[in-house]
């Protein structure tokens, strides 16, 4: 456990570390509870920084020996690691210390999941394997030997390529060694070591300018036949970024390891990628649709990180965004490519707006780049990644494409190489358009989410003109905004429906701006924010039958698709507040757009859904009201029931229509047709008690379809016989059992959400330090609105039962699923004072780690 003082850090107190590495040599003697590991390291003055002590970090190291130049060396132990007297001049650094993996289940430093050996280093864990300073600006060149005698660890990998390897069963005690050296300079988070019984899918590919690349996929044997799709999307990956980015891959080898246990999605570490089992491991049985294309997104962004984040990296965290925005919006372009554009920018939205808008709005609100924190592991949110992509993309916007790939052409030459920051990423931009960046850099600085007000005015010399007034509320620790750029990308269509002016972008750089469009013979319809040009919220006063003509009309797939979200979130805010029935408008434009067999499937399916309840939450709140989760419950079903009605004439059509035979695929086409069958199918079942759904979950050969019945059935309320039956089918998957604890979570009636979950928590299988089972039962109860802030406050309390007992365990998954309570000061008084009661609770255990009480001070506000 951490001592309780919190320090906290500044951007501005950045100081560079003062000696230079020129390379690091380690040896690791592996043991699951005595792991030995030795540096030697050599470092010299950087001669411009001589005044600080030579500091290295380190954290639960054991420490044997330190040796500078061949001699014992005195370390003085100082928070967070160690200070000596060193030469001013070049010296060899020599230490020894002992960690041990077993006990490590933060999941952070070295550590053991099913008895395999893996690290993760990002973004302090180096310090928890030895000496080090570790903070990505000093970069080194690694050379890792692991040795092996105390078990059967037949594969041993590390960053870079591997050059020597011996495995020798003939003499009893002696080692397994392995030797990777990694030629590229990198910081320490970019280390990796795996070790175990492992068994290896394997591939080439030969890049651009014809070197040959080994691939490899490394998972516990019995999982072979789940990394097909993983190994294509790694070589669509490194394709596209040759093609796109003119980036090429840069080692002899490429690996990639699944773990089970792991915080996060997947790490970059140089040449040695390890997953979460659930973001790379894929077969048509055990993963849905949305699984495929998740992983093939994360495959794809870990590769992309090889330049953006290893080649390039960041000179300290603040600066995260870097690469982490960058590597987003990367990954969504290739996604873009690969799917359907429009699908993909709408499912990006719907996830921005779902994660990041209630981040933005509420008291974890922090600027794309942080100028302050105390523990980084809890800056690793949607702000920096997806707000980081929204950024960049309007940077796109704003220059033009062909500027972009200029700059981005000039960042990799000037960059290589370099631990860099947001001001060398904006100077390159400059540099390559002429453009004066100095207002748009405060998109990086200004936390909170604008708001953009437009309205209309019409004059009969046919000028439509358009004034918009900009807004961002206050946030934690920023009183004061300043105007931001906003690229608002608009077209006109006419009274017919036909566009008359293209997509043009406007930049708004005031507080209140006008624009006007002339020679309109009739009044023209503007179509704003089209494609979601920037990450703001979108003030229109517009009626329905307006918004009805836009949904039926507009060229722009995205606005299309947001008429109709907007329609639906009218009918629901009157249902709510109102007890209004659901509008006819909408229903009668739904369904025109869903008979329209020209529309691609997936986009028709998209249009099907409607927001979620804890959307409508935020939305009220905006609005002044307080959100009753059970009347906004009751209103969404009442949605549901309405559409159901509506359109029961075209959903067997649509159900039918859309069937999918053969052998699976996961690709975008019969993926979309999927998506929009069991999209009619959860409407249809609705009305039929879950017959057609009960056919379709006997007849399933995969577990979109699968899935997708069984859902159907729990929410008719007739499924505990396949929910068995899927219990028994899958018990020895873990993925898909992850999948079977979330499903009931998910569709238990409000009442009924706390004791699901209590007695999900009691099966034998719930083995909650398993972090994606963890998430599996208590990711599923605070995403169950309803259920969560149910009247009586079980679930809060239930919650936070759980996140005290993980703290101790695991600190990183604990804090950051405190983010269930960002959202408090929405509800009612009744509900608060409930929740603030358990956000004390927690505060208050004893021991509580660094990562869970920065969490819940920022969230008490
Ligand atoms: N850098 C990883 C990614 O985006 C995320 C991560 C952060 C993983 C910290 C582990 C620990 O791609
Ligand atoms: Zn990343």
């Amino acid at each position: 456990m951490r001592d309780a003082a919190p320090t906290t850090i500044y951007l501005q107190d950045y100081k560079p570390f003062g000696w230079i590495i020129d390379d690091v040599h380690l040896t690791f003697r592996l043991h699951p509870t005595a792991t030995r590991v030795i540096s030697r390291i050599r470092f010299r003055p950087d001669y411009d920084v001589t005044d600080r002590p030579f500091f290295l970090h380190g954290e639960d190291l054991k420490h044997i020996s330190a040796k500078v130049d061949g001699h014992d060396i005195e370390l003085r132990h100082v928070d967070g690691g160690i200070e000596a007297d060193v030469p001013h001049a070049p010296f060899n650094w020599e230490a020894e210390v002992e960690i041990n993996p077993e006990a490590n289940t933060a999941l952070e430093g070295l550590y053991r999941s099913n008895s395999m050996y893996c690290t993760q280093c990002e973004a302090e864990g180096f310090r928890k394997i030895t000496w080090y300073p570790d903070r990505p600006d000093v970069m080194a060149q690694f050379t890792v030997r692991i040795e092996s005698t105390a078990e059967h660890t037949p594969v041993m990998l590390s960053n870079g390529n591997g050059l020597f390897y011996q495995q020798d069963q003939t003499q009893p005690g002696a080692p397994n060694v392995s030797i990777y050296q990694d030629p590229w300079p990198k910081p320490a988070y970019l280390f990796a070591l795996v070790a175990g019984d492992l068994v290896a899918h394997e591939d080439r590919f030969a890049t651009m300018s014809g070197k040959d690349v080994s691939l490899a996929i490394w998972v516990r044997p019995g999982d072979e036949h789940k990394c097909a799709f993983g190994m294509e999307a790694l070589k669509k990956s490194m394709k596209w970024d040759e093609d796109v980015y003119g980036r090429e891959y840069d080692l002899d080898e490429f690996n990639i390891v699944a773990v089970d246990d792991f915080n996060m999605g997947a790490m970059e570490n140089k040449g040695l990628n390890i997953f979460n089992s659930s973001c790379v491991l894929a077969s048509p049985e055990t993963s849905t649709d949305g699984n495929f294309e998740r992983i093939e997104a994360i495959i794809a962004h870990e590769y992309f990180h090889n330049w953006t984040g290893n080649r390039i990296t960041c000179r300290d965290w603040f600066q995260l965004c870097l690469k982490e925005g960058l590597t987003v919006y990367r990954d969504q372009q290739f996604t873009a490519d690969m799917r359907s554009a429009p699908v993909a920018r709408i499912s990006n939205v719907l996830a921005l707006r779902a994660r990041q808008f209630p981040e933005d709005q509420g008291p974890l609100s922090h600027p794309v780049r942080p100028e302050s924190f105390q523990e980084i592991n809890n800056f690793y949110t949607a702000t920096v990644y997806e707000k980081g992509a929204e950024v960049i993309g309007m940077l796109k916007t704003l220059v033009g494409d062909a500027n972009y790939s200029k700059a981005l052409d000039l960042y990799f030459e000037r960059h290589d190489g370099d631990a860099a920051t947001i001001e060398d990423w904006l100077q390159v931009f400059e540099d390559a358009t002429g453009r004066d960046l100095g207002q748009f850099k405060r998109w990086y600085s200004q936390s909170g989410t604008p708001k953009v007000t437009v309205s209309e005015a019409w004059s009969e010399d046919g000028t439509l003109t358009l004034t918009f007034r900009q807004e961002t509320a206050p946030t934690p620790g920023q009183e004061q905004k300043e105007p931001q750029v906003i690229p608002v990308n608009v077209g006109l269509l006419n009274p017919n429906g036909d566009e008359v002016m293209e997509t043009r972008t406007l930049e708004l750089t005031e507080a209140e701006q006008s624009f006007s469009f002339s020679g309109h013979s009739a009044r023209p319809v503007p179509s704003i924010l089209r494609g979601f040009s920037a990450p703001v919220i979108l003030e229109q006063n517009m009626d329905n039958a307006r918004r009805a003509f836009l949904l039926a009309h507009d060229t722009d797939p995205f606005n299309r698709w947001e008429a109709g979200r907007m329609l639906s979130r009218d009918a629901l805010m009157s249902a709510i507040i109102d007890g209004a029935a659901i509008n006819s408008d909408y229903l009668d434009g739904l369904k025109a757009v869903l008979r329209d067999d020209t529309l691609d499937p997936a986009y028709r399916a998209l249009m099907l859904g409607q927001p979620t309840q804890s959307e409508l939450a935020g939305l009220l709140h905006q609005a002044g009201h307080t959100p009753d989760p059970s009347r906004i419950h009751t209103a969404s079903e009442a949605m549901r029931d309405a559409k159901a009605t509506a359109l029961a004439d075209l959903l067997p059509t649509l159900y039918h229509d859309n069937q999918v035979s053969g052998t699976f695929s996961p690709e975008a086409e019969p993926a979309g047709k999927r998506a929009l069958a069991n999209a009619a199918l959860a409407l249809i079942s609705r009305g039929d008690g879950g017959t057609l759904a009960a056919e379709q979950y006997d007849q399933a050969d995969n577990m979109t379809q699968q899935l997708a019945a069984l859902s159907c059935l729990l929410d008719a309320g007739t499924g505990a016989q396949q929910l068995a039956a899927f219990e028994n089918q899958w018990s020895q998957d873990r993925l898909v059992m992850d999948k079977w604890f979330s499903l009931q979570i998910i569709h238990a009636n409000p009442e009924d959400v706390v004791e699901t979950t209590r007695r999900l928590t009691h099966h034998m299988d719930f083995d909650w330090k398993n972090p994606n089972r963890f998430r599996a039962v208590m990711g599923a109860l605070q995403m169950h609105h309803a259920g969560f802030h149910h009247e009586g406050g079980d679930a809060y309390e239930l919650l936070a039962d759980w996140l005290i007992r993980l703290d101790p365990v695991n600190p990183q998954t604990t804090a950051r699923m405190c983010t269930a309570f960002q959202t408090w000061r929405r509800y009612d008084a009744p509900r608060q004072e409930m929740i603030s009661a358990q956000l004390d609770r927690i505060a208050a255990q004893e021991g509580l780690s660094g990562d869970a009480s920065e969490m819940i001070s920022r969230i008490r506000g």
